[in-house]
């Protein structure tokens, strides 16, 4: 064996003549000091980026934190002003809301409810700080009993499709009267995330039928059937009793896929397209900004996300401020102009250090 160490570019040390091995491109140069480097930065990161999601709940003075998201709560109706203070003077301009209802059944009557939780919510933030704009999931899954995006088939309504299939067209108008229930009580955007074929256009029709033409539709167009929902699944408590969600949600190994259901949400009026996760799906976000330049893209950094670093961070694994910046300006570089994120808090107030 030769026992020289590897030389890889001996001329340095032995030559004093041309030096025609040494690159002349040198990409450290712009690495050199913070202000270089700021210069040449590609993506920026900012507050007004961020999307953050609250889970509000009945009752008086409840502010619980969810086991597997350390530093998110589930909020009553009283403390939200307070709240929607707190995220607005961190320079968030939204939050996405979360309903626990009262009562659960089988179709989710407290959804459409005027006096429901969201819709409670919404007016409580929108009286207390107006600028701090109000997104609602609208979805069947947190207020029916069984826990499904929609209204199951009993096997008499479609004798031809699986006992509790949840039945798309059905569905469609309950999306409805939801998404209209959540303008009338003041909501800035809605977000279906049922991933319902239809669901677009039905609420699309929906809204401007009931003089709401001028609030706009945050389609979950592109939502995976994700393993990465769990911790959500506490916080809002809307896991499905039985089943998955397999026969609605989109086949995590599919890519081209991803790319025709955004063109029927754009084809249905969506305003704005979402890719949900954003870390296992980084790819998608990036196709479906090349594929859809005119949008606007969002990215849901969902619960299972959020819990990973933190349960990292807790056991002194990673330096949890870096991996959230690292992190969320990897979202941002695939193509998102809008992140949903339980870390937009701490980010917003690292970012502005
Ligand atoms: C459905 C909905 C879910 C999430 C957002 N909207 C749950 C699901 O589809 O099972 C998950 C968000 C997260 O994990 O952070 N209403």
């Amino acid at each position: 064996m030769d026992a020289r160490p590897l030389s890889v570019t001996p001329a340095r040390a032995n030559h004093s003549g041309p030096q025609a091995s040494f690159p002349t491109a040198r990409p450290r140069r712009l690495r050199l000091n913070p202000q270089l480097r700021a210069m040449v930065r590609e993506t920026q990161l900012a507050p007004d980026d961020f999307i953050y999601p609250l889970f509000v709940t009945h009752g008086q003075d409840v502010q619980t934190e969810i086991n597997s998201m350390p530093g998110v709560f589930q909020w009553s109706p009283d403390k939200l002003a307070r709240e929607a203070e707190t995220i607005a003077a961190f320079g968030i301009p939204a939050v996405i809301l979360f309903g626990l209802p009262a009562e659960k059944d089988s179709i989710g009557l407290e959804n459409f409810a005027p006096d429901g939780i969201v819709q409670q919510a919404t007016r409580i933030i929108k009286d207390a700080v107006p600028e701090l704009l109000v997104v609602t999931d609208v979805c069947l899954c947190e207020y029916t009993d069984h826990g499904h995006c929609g209204i199951l088939n009993t096997g008499e309504a479609h004798t031809h499709l699986p006992e509790g299939y949840v039945l798309n067209d059905e569905t469609l108008d309950v999306l409805v009267k939801v998404a209209v229930s959540h303008a009338e009580a003041g909501a800035d955007i809605v977000a279906p995330s049922g991933m319902l074929d239809g669901m677009v256009a039905a609420i699309r029709a929906g809204l401007d039928s009931a003089r709401f033409e001028h609030i706009p539709i945050l389609s979950y167009s592109t939502k995976y059937a994700s393993g990465f929902y769990g911790p959500f699944r506490e916080a809002a408590q809307g896991a499905p009793k039985f089943g998955d969600r397999k026969t609605h949600q989109m086949d995590p190994a599919n890519a081209r896929e991803a790319l025709r259901e955004a063109a029927l949400d754009v084809a249905e009026g969506a305003d704005m397209l979402m890719v949900k996760p954003a870390l296992p799906y980084l790819d998608i976000i990036r196709q479906t900004r090349d594929h859809f330049p005119e949008l606007p893209l969002a990215a849901y950094n969902v619960s299972g996300e959020y819990a990973m670093v933190k349960a990292a961070a807790a056991n002194g694994w990673l330096d949890e401020e870096r991996v959230v910046l690292e992190l969320l300006t990897g979202i941002k570089r695939a193509g998102a102009d809008l992140i949903i994120t339980y870390h937009a808090k701490d980010a917003a107030a690292w970012l502005r250090k």
